[in-house]
């Protein structure tokens, strides 16, 4: 007799693995089936999807290293510390990197017994459906579910005629194991990624170049952002090419010829010791058989779900990297509890208005909310309220001045409609806007709050009040 279940999720990456979790919170008896490439020894799938073990966690380590190594090398000695010229252990630097993967891909194994959660171990694809439920064949197994949640995430983007290895030619996975500082580094992509991983190997020592197809840097962030983010990396030393297009890439033993034409149409040819393939990804619907129930696929590969992420078949639903939105785990985690929550009964709901975007570089650029060139577009009056990190006391201190927080409000209502950060802890500092967005707040609320001194947070609560013109402190 085939196993039977509650909720079957198929995928354990931030959305399914949170998804597990918080069905079995509300009582229901859950599976997860899982079919990571990355196994760990023991052959036994690993839990937490691309974030956790080639996404976000693995990249964050990486930035950290690599900033100290920086810091230590550039901005200890303004401080009055030396310590001599910094060296890098690439190889201590990847270890410490697997061992944080480890401990967190293991720590949801963790949880899924904690709230009882039965982990499968196999590669999930549709059957058909019986009056039990939905089956799914999970390796050589049949388990039947009366609900189904799809997480099964997405996977990089690769180019054709540019095939990845891993080793000369990367895409994330690669990248995030590079086992050598590469003398010169080229990255097809000034996305999140590209911009993550160039300054990672550009703060150790690669000459870094990267080419972007787009003529504007950073697209979907506020311009005003993208245009200071963008002086700042040239600064450091990324050399950032916009509106080219990649021709012929040749892969030698020792590294990669990127033929390109400029942004002026000039032929161009960049020799490089590795070469990063960053351009976007692609969501993980193959060889989940589909087909075999009817699961609605859109023309771009995505399954198709409403906005409580229903799919079109009844008690069968998608949330993540796999359906429409920004590709972020806390979306996926997001819509995650909410799906759990709907099933229950619950009124389970995702604020898409809300979701933060951070890029980790130095600075960090974090935002929320309509971008000033979304608001004219829209025809949309607004107000904006703009502070540098250069009058904040904190900032100085701290020696990271660069940057500023960017607040937009309704003319009329003075509601906040988004705030766009580039500067330190930028990451940690939109959450107050976040907040504030979630409740409906206005610039005047976050003005009448009292920020402790001296804190960065200082800056947004100026942003607020220059929304009315009067900022104290600057
Ligand atoms: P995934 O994490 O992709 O998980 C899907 C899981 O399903 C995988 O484990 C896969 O093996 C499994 N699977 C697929 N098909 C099947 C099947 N048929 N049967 C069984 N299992 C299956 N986001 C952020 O918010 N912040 C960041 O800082 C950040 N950094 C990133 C850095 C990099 C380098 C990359 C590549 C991504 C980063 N992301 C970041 C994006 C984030 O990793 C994804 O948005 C997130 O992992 C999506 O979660 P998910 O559960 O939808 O999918
Ligand atoms: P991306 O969508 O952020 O950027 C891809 C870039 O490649 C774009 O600027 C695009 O114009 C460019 N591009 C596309 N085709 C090209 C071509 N042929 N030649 C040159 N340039 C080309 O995608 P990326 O960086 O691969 O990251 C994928 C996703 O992973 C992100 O969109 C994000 O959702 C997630 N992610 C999130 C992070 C975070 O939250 N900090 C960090 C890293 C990834």
């Amino acid at each position: 007799m085939s196993q039977q279940f509650d909720v079957l999720v198929i995928g354990g990456g931030p959305g399914g693995y949170v998804a597990a979790i918080r069905a079995a919170q509300l009582g229901f008896k859950t599976a997860c089936c899982e079919s990571n490439p990355y196994a760990d020894p023991k052959g036994e799938p690993r839990l937490g999807g691309t974030c956790l073990n080639v996404g976000c966690i693995p990249s964050k380590a990486l930035l950290h290293t690599s900033h100290l190594f920086e810091e230590a090398g550039h901005s200890f000695a303004d401080q009055g510390i030396s310590v001599g010229t910094p060296k890098i252990d690439v190889s201590k630097m990847i270890a410490r990197k697997a061992k944080i993967v480890d401990q967190l891909t293991g720590g949801i194994k963790g949880l899924f017994k904690k709230n009882k959660v039965t982990l499968l171990n196999g590669h999930g694809s549709f059957v058909g459906q019986v009056a039990e439920g939905w089956q799914v064949k999970v390796g050589e197994e049949i388990v039947t579910a009366k609900q189904v949640i799809v997480a099964t995430g997405s996977s990089a983007r690769h180019l054709p005629g540019i095939p990845v290895d891993n080793k000369l030619v990367c895409d994330n996975v690669g990248a995030l194991d590079i086992d050598a500082v590469p003398g010169k580094l080229a990255v097809i992509g000034a996305g999140v990624i590209g911009l993550e991983m160039g300054s990672v190997w550009r703060r150790v020592g690669a000459e870094v170049t990267v080419l972007e197809a787009l003529p504007d840097f950073l697209a979907a962030a506020d311009q005003d952002v993208a245009k200071e983010a963008l002086k700042v990396f040239k600064k450091q030393g990324l050399n950032i090419q916009l509106g080219v297009s990649i021709g012929e890439v040749k892969v030698g033993k020792k590294g990669v010829t990127v033929a390109y034409k400029d942004k002026d149409g000039n032929d161009q040819k960049l020799e490089a010791d590795r070469l990063i393939v960053s351009v976007g990804r692609v969501p993980n619907t193959d060889g989940l058989n589909a087909e075999a129930v009817g699961l609605k696929i859109t023309g771009r590969g995505m399954i198709e779900v409403d906005g409580h992420c229903r799919t079109n078949l009844p008690g069968v639903w998608a949330v993540g990297d796999v359906v429409r939105g920004p590709m972020l785990a806390h979306k996926a985690m997001e819509e995650a509890v909410m799906v759990a929550e709907l099933m229950a009964g619950q009124a389970g709901h995702c604020n898409f208005d809300t979701i933060p975007w951070v890029i980790y570089t130095s600075p960090e650029i974090a935002w929320v909310g309509k971008t000033e060139q979304q608001l004219k577009a829209e025809g949309v009056a607004y107000k904006v309220g703009k502070i540098p990190f250069m009058a904040n006391g904190r900032a100085l201190g701290m020696g990271d001045p660069t940057g500023f927080v960017k607040m937009l409000a309704d003319a009329a209502t003075d509601r906040i409609l988004g705030v766009h950060i580039i500067g330190a802890n930028a990451s940690e500092l939109i959450s107050e806007a976040v907040v504030a967005m979630e409740f409906a707040g206005c610039s005047e609320d976050l003005a009448r709050i009292c920020h402790a001194h001296p804190t960065l947070s200082e800056v947004v609560h100026e942003a607020a009040l220059a929304c009315d013109k009067r900022p104290l402190h600057f």
